[in-house]
């Protein structure tokens, strides 16, 4: 069976990004979110980001309506019926995800494949929760979804080489680069980048630096296109704080242990850009350093 329809769980920054160039690559796309207002309002995301594409002459005006034209929000789990792949995009929270897959499974056709978006939880053990563990894998996008070129992908223990073979030239088919990697916590870029954004913060909270400075040092003293407290903001401090615990509790090193600042800035539901305020304070013209 090859995959024509693809099912997103989960409508938020990286759901919308995956649907993006899901549609883009000529696939049907049904993407679900417990609230019916984010659903909605990743079809007007996606419609910005492909009109940014059309400005920069990367895609056609009549590729952005095509890909629209292909996307749609499930009404209902029935529909899964016809899905070929689904794509977990929920909250990095093993809770949530586990639920989900409790939710979906009765509604699959037994052939159809599940993916996990998830950027650092165990793919072996959301595998285990499934009725389908062979026909589980990890698909890891970057934001933004739509620029960045990496995938990485994760085999759990479980997983099929069909269902492997099967993801990996879909992946492809978007026009991304693959990287494999073992199923170790935070897998490989976030095993390498999230210590080093947890790192930047304690130099923030020791007070070696100010916002500014640190981003202004990574920015241009290692060319990074963002400072890496830019870049929590970007990712969200409420999933960097979670990586980090799960890099914490599944390595059992203190050298991962989360930088309080970074649990009181989520505490305060300072949780980045999405929340318009965490390193930067987001509500004006331009960012403001919070600290
Ligand atoms: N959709 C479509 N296009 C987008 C886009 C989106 N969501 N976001 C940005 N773009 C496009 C812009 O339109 C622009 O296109 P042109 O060059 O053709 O004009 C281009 O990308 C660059 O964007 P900007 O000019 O707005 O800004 P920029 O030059 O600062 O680049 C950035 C923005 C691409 C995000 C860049 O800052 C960057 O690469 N940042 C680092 C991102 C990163 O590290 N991502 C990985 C995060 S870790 C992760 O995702 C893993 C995890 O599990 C946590």
């Amino acid at each position: 069976m090859s995959i024509e329809r693809v099912g997103i769980i989960g409508a938020g920054q990286m759901g919308n990004g995956i649907a993006h160039v899901i549609a883009l690559a000529g696939y049907s796309v049904a993407i679900s979110d417990v609230s019916n207002d984010q659903a909605q309002a990743a079809l007007a995301t996606i419609d910005g980001n492909l009109a940014r594409q059309v400005s920069a002459g990367k895609i056609s005006d009549e590729d952005r309506r095509a890909a629209l034209s292909r996307i749609s929000l499930m009404n209902s789990y029935d529909e899964l019926a016809k899905i070929d792949l689904v794509i977990e995009a929920a909250a990095e929270d093993e809770d949530v995800k586990r639920k989900i897959f409790a939710e979906i499974c009765p509604y699959l056709n037994p052939e159809t494949v599940i993916a996990t978006n998830t950027s650092s939880i165990s793919v072996t053990r959301l595998a285990a929760s499934t009725d389908r563990p062979e026909k589980f894998i990890g698909i890891h996008f970057m934001n933004p979804v739509p620029v960045m070129d990496l995938v990485e992908m994760i085999r759990g223990i479980q997983t099929g080489d069909e269902t492997f073979e099967k993801s990996r030239s879909f992946v492809e088919s978007l026009g991304k680069t693959i990287a494999v990697a073992e199923d170790f916590p935070g897998f490989m870029v976030n095993r390498i980048l999230l210590p080093m954004i947890n790192e930047s913060i304690y130099t923030l909270y020791e007070g070696v630096g100010s916002v500014k400075s640190i981003d202004t040092a990574m920015r241009l003293g290692a060319r990074h296109p963002m400072g890496p407290l830019q870049l929590a903001d970007f990712i969200g401090l409420d999933t960097c704080l979670s990586i980090m615990q799960v890099l914490y509790e599944g390595l059992a090193d203190t050298k991962y242990r989360p930088c309080p600042l970074l649990v009181k800035y989520v505490e305060a539901g300072w949780l980045g850009r999405k929340t318009q305020r965490g390193f930067y304070d987001y509500r004006g013209d331009e960012p403001v350093p919070t600290r």
